[in-house]
Order: structure tokens, then sequence, then C-alpha cells
């Protein structure tokens, strides 16, 4: 034997495991090639105890051969880990990456109910043109719905707003409001004039729903109380209005109607497309028996008041052909506004 053959042995002892080293798939073949490469029985530990064996003038060079070898083996031994370590590492991570971009495509954001975008826009151009804001209670007395409203319990018009009555106190005497016109009263009694207000709010009658009508509906009550106010005032009201809400195009009319606690009253429609009205909503002069119920003096003072669904208008401005998707709350309907 000769440092020569040491040499090319280990070489080939090198080359061997450098190459399954790099192959090895995880640490216990790691581990198994260390003790192959560098244990006990492995070619440099042999060729270590096999050095006396050789001629003096070659134990140097074979010495060193032998040294080398170990340590290049040890460093390959370390790399190997360091690969498998960086590897379980990256795969750690991998396995524990939060994905935030992940929900992005499913999240929805909800978004207002179509009746509360069509209240939020009315209120939107009311204030604009001045007025402020009011509210008053859905469960009323037949004063604020009806008595001081000019409509006393024999009058006919009582029939026609199908109360539903709730069962407290005397009978019939307390109600969910049939309309917003109890804010009226209710803002008189409370504010000295000059007075411009909206109402909006929930309104309850038994009519069945179907196509056009709901049992719990939405109104907007308007009320203008000042010097010098005419019929003038209020058509151009509703018509700034209703530019304001649907757009230039859309025309508005006044029709001679009936209304207790106006006088003269009318109902006011808009144009379709096709040519066509819609009756959107009663109006008129404020009748000066409701002045005068609410401590008001109607030779000082004079009053529009209007009063619409709200619904309605919500169905007219997003071409719903059923009133009661409004409240179906089916999702694939919500979704679309
Ligand atoms: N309150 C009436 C209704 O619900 C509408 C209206 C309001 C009419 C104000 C005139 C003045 O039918």
């Amino acid at each position: 034997m000769s440092s020569a053959s040491v040499t090319a042995e280990l070489d080939a002892v090198l080359g061997d495991a450098t190459a399954r080293l790099a192959a090895a798939p995880d640490l216990e073949t790691i581990t198994a090639l260390d003790a192959e490469f560098l244990g006990k029985k492995s070619a440099v530990t042999v060729a270590k105890k096999q050095l006396g064996q050789l001629d003096p003038s070659d134990r140097k060079a074979a010495g060193q051969a032998i040294n080398a070898a170990r340590a290049a083996l040890e460093q390959a031994v370390a790399d190997a880990r360091e690969r498998l370590a960086v590897g379980a590492r990256q795969a750690q991570y991998e396995s524990e990456r939060l994905d935030l971009t992940e929900r992005l495509g499913a999240v929805r954001r909800g978004s207002l109910h179509l009746n509360t975008q069509a209240r939020d826009r009315l209120e939107d151009v009311f204030v604009s043109m001045g007025f402020t804001v009011a509210e008053g209670p859905e469960v009323e007395t037949a004063w604020y719905n009806f008595e001081a409203l000019n409509i006393p319990d024999w009058h006919p018009a009582r029939g026609s707003f199908d109360t539903i009555f709730v069962n407290l106190g005397e009978p019939e005497q307390v109600m969910l409001r049939s309309h917003t016109s109890p804010v009226q009263i209710r803002t008189m009694e409370n504010t000295a004039p000059p007075i411009y207000i909206v109402a909006p709010g929930r309104t309850f009658r038994t009519d069945t729903a179907d196509a056009t009508h709901l049992p719990a509906f939405n109104q907007i009550e308007g009320l203008v109380v000042d010097r010098g106010i005419t019929l003038g005032d209020l058509h151009g009201t509703i018509e700034a209005f209703v530019h304001a809400f649907f757009g230039g195009e859309v025309k508005t009319r006044l029709r001679p109607s009936y209304f207790p606690f106006t006088e003269p009253s009318a109902e006011f429609d808009i144009s379709r497309e096709d040519g066509s009205w819609l009756e959107l909503g009663g109006c008129g002069m404020v009748h000066p028996k409701v002045l005068r119920n609410c401590g008001i003096d109607p030779e000082e003072w004079q009053g529009f008041a209007f009063g619409f669904g709200i619904d309605r208008l919500a169905v007219m401005r997003y071409e719903l052909d059923d009133i009661r998707e409004l409240v179906n709350n089916d999702v694939r309907f919500l979704r679309q506004f």
C-alpha cells in the first residue's frame, strides 16, 4: 500500500459520499451516511489505523490525504444537513403561511337597503332646500293620527285609512300610525313658525301585500308654515324635489283631490317614460282648522303639506316589478343595489 493508493481510494470514497449526501432526502439518511463515511468502520478511520503499515516516507503524505478527506467528508455532511434544514424551514414557512389575499375575491361588502338609500337621498334633497328632518312615534293616539288632522271619528275619511289598532287603553284610541301626517301636528305643537320640515318614517295599514302594496310601508311627510305661503310654493317645491331626485326629464302635475287636513287638496303625479302618470302622493294647503288645533293663527301663517310613499319611489327609481322585493330580503336581489 502507498500514499498514492490511499489518496486514490479516499478520492473515490469522497466522490461516492458527495453524490449520496447530495441525494439524501432526509436527516436519517444523512446520519446513516455520516456513520458510514466517518464512523469506526469508515474508509477514513480504517485508513488512519493502517497508516503504520505504510512505508515511513509515505506516511506524512498519506496522513495529510486522510485528514483532508475527513475534513471534506465532514464538510459534505454539514452541507447536506444545512441543505435539508433550509428545505425544512421553507416547508414550514410554506405550511404556516397566511394567505391574506385569499379571501379578497370572496368577501362582499354589504350595502344600504334600497329604502334606506331612497330615504337618505330624499333627506339630502330636502335638506339642501332648507328643510330639517323631524320624527314622530310609530304608535299614535287618535288625536295625532286623526282628530288634530281634522278627521273626527264620524268622518268617512277615517275608514279609508285601514287603520291597525293597538289593544292599549281605550278601544280604537291607540293605533299604528296610518300615515306620517301626525308628525305635522307634533311639530306644530312644539315649534313656532316658520317651519320647514320633512318627516320620513314607517306607516301601517291593514292592506294585504301585493305587487303595489305593503301593510308596513314608508312615507315622507313635508310641512311648511310661514307667512304668505301659496299653492305655487307647494307646486314649485314638489317640482324642485322631483327634478333633484329623478332628473330634469320627469314632469309633475297636481290633480284636485280631497284630504280633511288640507284645503285645497291635490294628488301629485310624476310622468313616466311611456307618457303615463304615476301617482306619488297627496298634498295641499294646511287646513286653517289644523293650524288652529296646534295654536297657530291662520290669519298670520299659511302652510302647505305633502306626503308620499318612499317604497313606491324606490320601485319607480330602481324599476322594480314588485314592491314586495323590498321586504323579501333575498340577497340575490339586494346585492344588485
Ligand atoms: N297623509 C296623506 C296620505 O297618507 C297624504 C297627505 C299628506 C295629503 C299631507 C296631504 C297632505 O294619504
